[in-house]
């Protein structure tokens, strides 16, 4: 095992059950020995999980809740009172249908019977939860020698674009949130930009992803994962990953004004499917 600060540690990590947050608690429990609390609603997917990690599934233990139910927090805070934990990552997150505003105000009304319960879900599950997480979870965190705090946020949150006005509302709150416990805690705390990575999260996409831009852009996910981890070893503060990330963040802080207007037009242009809704 190589010499690395997580090695050993008990780690909380939210979304543990699917995606990027499946693929790096296997890298921990497998490369580090780490302890994985994992959090999600899918108890079939943990037990996939677990199988897969073979002889070391019993350094997987999970639980699982609604991570935008301040409640929910409370109960898994008191029910891991006293154990230590070393690492919170937060990283569960929801992406809405790539949609207009007007849209999703449209869809919500239709799937809820209100204009805006699903829009509240997105802030409440991208964002509260790692409010409700940070309130109830850091104080146990900051008992470790070496406490640690990661945020997965996004390449929307440095970059707004069309289509995800809400999903990029709530990174943006993430992004900001995060940087501000940055600058006040002593201990490392860091922010993961992903760029567009294949998982799951596309499934509430109402159309179809099948486009020549969208497969140059997305990163797959074995590689996104492994980037991750790897910022995380090197404690890393402030990760962008993926081509797409790299561009929005870094044209968006040197002309935010224009590379607006310029990625929703490379959108528009793209005729890709999937921006329909936004577009027309
Ligand atoms: N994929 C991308 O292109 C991309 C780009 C930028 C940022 N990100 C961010 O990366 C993070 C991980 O996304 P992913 O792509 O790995 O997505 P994913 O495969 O859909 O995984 C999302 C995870 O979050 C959990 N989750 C979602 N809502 C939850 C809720 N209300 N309560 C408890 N758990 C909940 C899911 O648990 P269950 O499956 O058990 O419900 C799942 O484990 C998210 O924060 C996302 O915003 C992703």
């Amino acid at each position: 095992m190589k010499k690395c600060w997580i090695n050993g540690k008990t780690i909380i990590i939210t979304g543990a059950s699917s995606g990027i947050g499946r693929e790096i608690t296997r890298k921990f429990i497998q490369n580090n020995d780490c302890h994985v609390i994992g959090v999600g609603r899918s108890v079939e997917k943990f037990q996939a999980l677990a199988q897969s990690l073979g002889e070391k599934s019993n350094h997987l233990e999970y639980y699982t809740f609604d991570v935008s139910e301040k409640s929910a927090w409370i109960d898994f805070a008191d029910k891991i009172k006293g154990r230590s934990i070393d690492v919170l990552i937060n990283n569960a997150g929801v992406l809405p249908p790539f949609a207009s505003f007007d849209r999703l105000v449209e869809l919500s009304e239709k799937e809820s019977g209100d204009k805006c319960t699903k829009l509240e879900a997105v802030m409440k599950t991208n964002f509260m939860s790692i409010l409700y997480a940070c309130t109830y979870l850091l104080p146990m965190v900051e008992k470790s020698s070496t406490p640690a705090l990661i945020n997965v946020c996004s390449s929307a949150g440095c970059c707004a674009l069309p289509g995800i006005s809400v999903y990029s509302a709530s990174k943006g709150a993430v992004k900001n949130f995060t940087e501000s416990l940055m600058l006040e805690k002593g201990y490392y705390v860091g922010m993961i930009c992903p760029g567009f990575t294949k998982t799951d999260i596309f499934r509430n996409q109402r159309r179809s992803m099948d486009n020549k831009l969208i497969d140059f852009i997305a990163t797959n996910l074995d590689t996104m994962s492994r980037k991750i981890y790897r910022g995380i070893c090197k404690k890393r503060r402030r990760m962008v990953f993926g081509f797409d990330a790299k561009i929005m963040d870094g044209w968006y802080r040197h002309y935010p004004r224009r590379s607006l207007t310029f990625f929703r037009d490379v959108m528009r242009r793209s005729h890709a499917e999937i921006f329909k809704d936004i577009f027309e």
